[in-house]
């Protein structure tokens, strides 16, 4: 008798469950939505607007102290001597790449008048060129010289910048320490 009471109630819990999860697959069907692949890709795309306006989040002055400034000086770091093993590469290679995609941050700057001139917009681009041309270097794993002098070619556009648009205000970004010192020597390998 009692063994009967129990199989009764197994078959009441395992009846529950099941249509339990009858209701729940039915339902989940039912919200989704079912249609071939290119319906979904065209409706993706009428959701997407293409262009979008980029929106400026701090002021230039923090893009560069937060973002630029740091990103540079891993770079400095990473390419002041010779890459050799990949780990040497990869440090180069995030940096470059970082600062590439950062330089892209420049265009939507609109803190100051001055920033919606032809000129800033003719900075940037060159900056952006200088540094997919250093990104571009590193990834190919050029010879060294040619890193350097893409480096050094970026470097000088940082000063350039700085000095058109804010004389005297922002100091001087500098090369490694260890390149100055040997400065004299540095200039016989590397025709600038
Ligand atoms: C397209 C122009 C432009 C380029 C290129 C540029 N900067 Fe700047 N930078 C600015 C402006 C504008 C400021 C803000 C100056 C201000 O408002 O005082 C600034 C400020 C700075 C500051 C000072 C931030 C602070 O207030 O503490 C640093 C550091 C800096 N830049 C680093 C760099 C480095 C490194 C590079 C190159 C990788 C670079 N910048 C490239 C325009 C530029």
């Amino acid at each position: 008798m009692k063994l009967k009471v129990y199989a009764l109630a197994l078959f009441t819990i395992v009846g529950t469950l099941a249509a339990m999860a009858f209701v729940s697959s039915d339902s989940q069907s039912k919200s989704t939505t079912l249609f071939p692949v290119a319906e979904a890709a065209d409706a993706a795309e009428a959701r997407t607007p293409i262009q979008v306006e980029q929106i400026q989040i701090v002021e230039t002055a923090e893009l560069m102290k937060l973002l630029v400034d740091p990103m540079f000086e891993e770079l400095k770091d990473a390419v002041e001597n010779p890459p050799e093993k990949r780990r040497h590469w990869r440090s180069l290679y995030i940096a470059a790449f970082n600062l590439a995609e950062l330089s892209n941050l420049n265009f939507s700057r609109r803190d100051d008048d001055y920033m919606s001139t032809t000129e800033w917009v003719e900075f940037c681009i060159k900056s952006r060129d200088l540094s997919i041309a250093l990104a571009d270097s590193v990834k190919g794993q050029a010879d060294y010289s040619i890193i350097k002098n893409n480096f050094l070619a970026l470097t000088d556009n940082c000063n350039d910048c700085h000095t058109k648009f804010e004389p005297g205000e922002v100091d001087k970004i500098e090369v490694p320490e260890s390149w100055k010192e040997n400065a004299a020597g540095e200039k016989e390998d590397i025709p600038l």
